[in-house]
This record gives structure tokens, C-alpha cells and sequence, in this order.
């Protein structure tokens, strides 16, 4: 019997052993509907336990990070001439396979867009509590919604991360202009134009990269649908005890990230945790689970997470390529693709619909294992 309360949660059962109600903890949280940025305005000076994710040594963590990085591409060379055009896809090949990350230069993109942009997130997250409040939703249906850690209340066992998203879907359009918070409405269009049709060209990279026709990954529908992601990761009182994001793999085809100059961004590279180190006008690419089963692990979908710091916010935008979300989903069949097997190369995975994929992660939750596993052969 629980004979103290506690408002940490740590309460005390009657025969002296410690308990701590995790569960009760999120709810509440969640129940505040102001996220992390909530927490930090009312002034904690500790984090409350459901963001401990194990003691971390930041000092090695940037010391480890020091010597190589992700390939940096730059995207006009490809326009230079059919040699430097084949240049740009080896290179962009070389970096799926041994990296599944890399940054983009020169991309179409302009530097205003991004900066307005994170100013755009900055703005919504930095709206008084009580406006947040009304956009806050565990509805994944919603086309625009606000919350912290989506699976805050599902995932009992992973910690939760220090931040707070509001998210936009884009499947395959934009919701109407009027359902988009007002004060990013007009970037929150321009960039999610602008970044498909990189995402496009991409697409078209990563498909020549794999010796297929440019068009091959648009037309099995890896652009269809579009998540954006707008995070925002406060300054941490105590940055060691937990993660901005903790690790996991993307479970989508692809996605873009654009980060603001924080830092904070570490992807796992022969079992070291390395920065991506912010570069202005970058854009940094990386391959999702469903395009390493389609690659047949040819490119390969990485851990990454996000370490907390004092310093903060932190803010960047996560774009994702998607097909259909859950309430949409279609029997569409996806598997190793042909054209790249062989007696040497023989399918490691299975053929599988997007609902048996979609159905997969959402029962397992992020916990930081390859959504995979299930559909090897
Ligand atoms: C993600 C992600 C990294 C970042 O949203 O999946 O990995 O820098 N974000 O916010
Ligand atoms: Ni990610």
C-alpha cells in the first residue's frame, strides 16, 4: 500500500520500499498541455524522472566527435556537366551506404527560407501557454497539432525526450492555410513547397545512386506523403540526466533536417556517437527504415539522437517521407527492390503492405531497435 505521496511521484509503500509512479507522472505532464517549455517557465531546477535516460558524459561525447564527419554535397556541381552530375549521385551512394547521412549544400533551398523557418517554430513554441494549449493533440489524424514525446503515454518504458513538436501532414496536400497557426502560416507553405521538391530531386539522386531510372523512388510513391516536424528542445537544468531526442532510426524513406546553430546532433558511426556539426544553409539527409528494406541494406537507416544542453532552445524542423499514414493506408506492397537482387544478393527481407509496417512500429514504440527485424527473412 502506498502510504506517502509525493509530488515527484517517488512515494514510499508501507513496508519501506521505494515507488515511483511513472505513469501518473506522464499523465499530469501531459495534462498541462505546455510541454517541456511549460516545465522550464515554471522554473524546475531538477527534471522530473520520466526524462532520465541514464547518466551521460557529455565532455566524450564531443571529445569522440572530433576527427570525421558526415560528407558534406554540394548539389550545384551535379549541374555542372554529366561528369560532375555522375560525381554528385557516387558520392551521395557512398554516403547512404557507409554513413545512411548527409548534408546538403546549394540545394534550391535559400538561406531566408530556412532562417524564417526556425524563426517561424521559434514563434509558435514561444507563444503564451495558454495559445499553445488549444493546438495540443495525441490525435495523430490531426494535420496540425502540438505535443510533447508522441509516445508519451504508450512507451512507459523509454524515457521521454526534452522537447516539444508541433507538426504539420501534408498528405499529399497542406491542410488549408487557416488551420496552420498564424504566426508561421505563410513559411510553414513556402518551406514545405520548396522542400519537396527537394525531396524529389533527392529521390532522384538516391535512385540513380542505385542505378535505377531517376524517376524509380518517386513512382513507388516515396514522396506520396509529407511530415514536418517542428521541434523545439528548451535549455536543460541538468543536460546529463537526459536527451533532446533519445536514439532511434527514422521509419520513414527519408527524411531532411534542418537544424538551427545549436548543435546537439550526434549519429551513431561505427559504434562512436558523432556530431553533425551545424552548417548555415545546410540541410542534412538521411535514409529511413523503409528504404533500407527497399535497398535491400544497401543504404542503411542509422541511430541518431539529440543531446540536452544548458544552453538552449534548440530548434529544427524534421521533413518526412512518407506514403500514407494509418487511417490511410493502402495495401501497397513493399519489398527488396528487384532490379538490385541477385544469386549474390538474395532478398533479406520480406514483402510487406504498409499497414503490417505502420502496425509494427506503433505497437513496438521507439525503443530504439530497427522496426526491421520482424520482416527479415
Ligand atoms: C527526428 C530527429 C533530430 C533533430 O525528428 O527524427 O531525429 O535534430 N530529429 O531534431
Ligand atoms: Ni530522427
Amino acid at each position: 500500500m502506498v502510504i506517502t505521496t509525493a509530488t515527484n511521484y517517488e512515494l514510499e509503500t508501507s513496508d519501506g520500499s521505494a515507488y515511483y509512479d511513472g505513469k501518473a507522472e506522464r499523465i499530469s505532464f501531459d495534462d498541462s498541455k505546455t510541454g517541456v517549455k511549460g516545465l522550464v517557465d515554471s522554473g524546475v531546477s531538477k527534471i522530473p524522472r520520466m526524462f532520465y535516460s541514464g547518466k551521460l558524459d557529455l565532455t566524450e561525447t564531443l571529445l569522440s566527435a572530433s576527427k570525421i564527419s558526415v560528407p558534406v554535397i554540394d548539389l550545384q556541381d551535379m549541374e555542372k556537366s554529366s561528369s560532375q552530375h555522375a560525381e554528385v549521385v557516387g558520392k551521395i551512394g557512398s554516403a547512404c551506404r557507409k554513413w545512411g547521412f548527409f548534408q546538403v549544400v546549394n540545394h534550391d533551398v535559400g538561406v531566408e527560407v530556412l532562417d524564417e523557418m526556425i524563426s517561424g517554430i521559434r514563434r509558435f513554441h514561444e507563444q503564451e501557454g495558454e495559445v499553445r494549449k488549444e493546438f495540443y493533440s495525441r490525435d495523430s489524424n490531426k494535420k496540425v497539432r502540438y505535443f510533447s514525446n508522441g509516445g508519451l503515454l504508450r512507451d512507459l518504458d523509454q524515457p521521454a525526450n526534452w522537447r516539444d513538436t508541433v507538426s504539420f501532414v501534408a498528405n499529399p496536400d497542406l491542410p488549408n492555410p487557416e488551420e496552420i497557426p498564424a504566426v508561421c502560416r505563410h513559411i510553414v507553405a513556402e518551406y514545405s513547397k520548396k522542400i519537396r521538391a527537394l525531396g524529389v530531386t533527392i529521390l532522384e539522386l538516391l535512385s540513380e545512386a542505385l542505378g535505377l531510372d531517376p524517376s524509380y523512388l518517386k513512382k513507388m510513391d516515396c514522396s506520396e506523403a509529407l511530415f514536418i516536424m517542428g521541434h523545439y528542445y528548451p535549455a536543460c537544468p541538468e543536460p546529463e540526466l537526459t536527451l533532446g531526442s533519445i536514439e532511434h532510426t527514422d521509419m520513414d524513406f527519408m527524411t531532411i533536417l534542418l537544424q538551427d546553430q545549436m548543435g546537439g546532433l550526434q549519429v551513431l558511426h561505427e559504434n562512436q556517437w558523432i556530431n553533425v556539426p551545424p552548417l548555415r544553409g545546410a540541410l542534412t539527409v538521411n535514409i529511413g527504415d523503409l528504404l533500407q528494406l527497399m535497398t535491400n541494406d544497401m543504404f542503411i537507416s542509422v541511430k541518431h539522437r539529440v543531446v540536452a544542453s544548458h544552453i538552449g532552445p534548440r530548434i529544427s524542423v524534421g521533413s518526412f517521407f512518407m506514403n500514407f499514414t494509418m487511417s490511410k493506408c493502402t495495401s501497397k506492397v513493399y519489398g527488396p527492390i528487384n532490379e538490385l537482387l541477385s544469386e549474390e544478393n538474395p532478398p533479406i527481407y520480406k514483402d510487406i503492405t504498409m499497414k503490417d509496417f505502420l502496425t509494427h512500429y506503433y505497437s513496438k514504440g521507439s525503443d530504439g531497435k530497427s522496426c526491421l527485424l520482424p520482416f527479415k527473412i
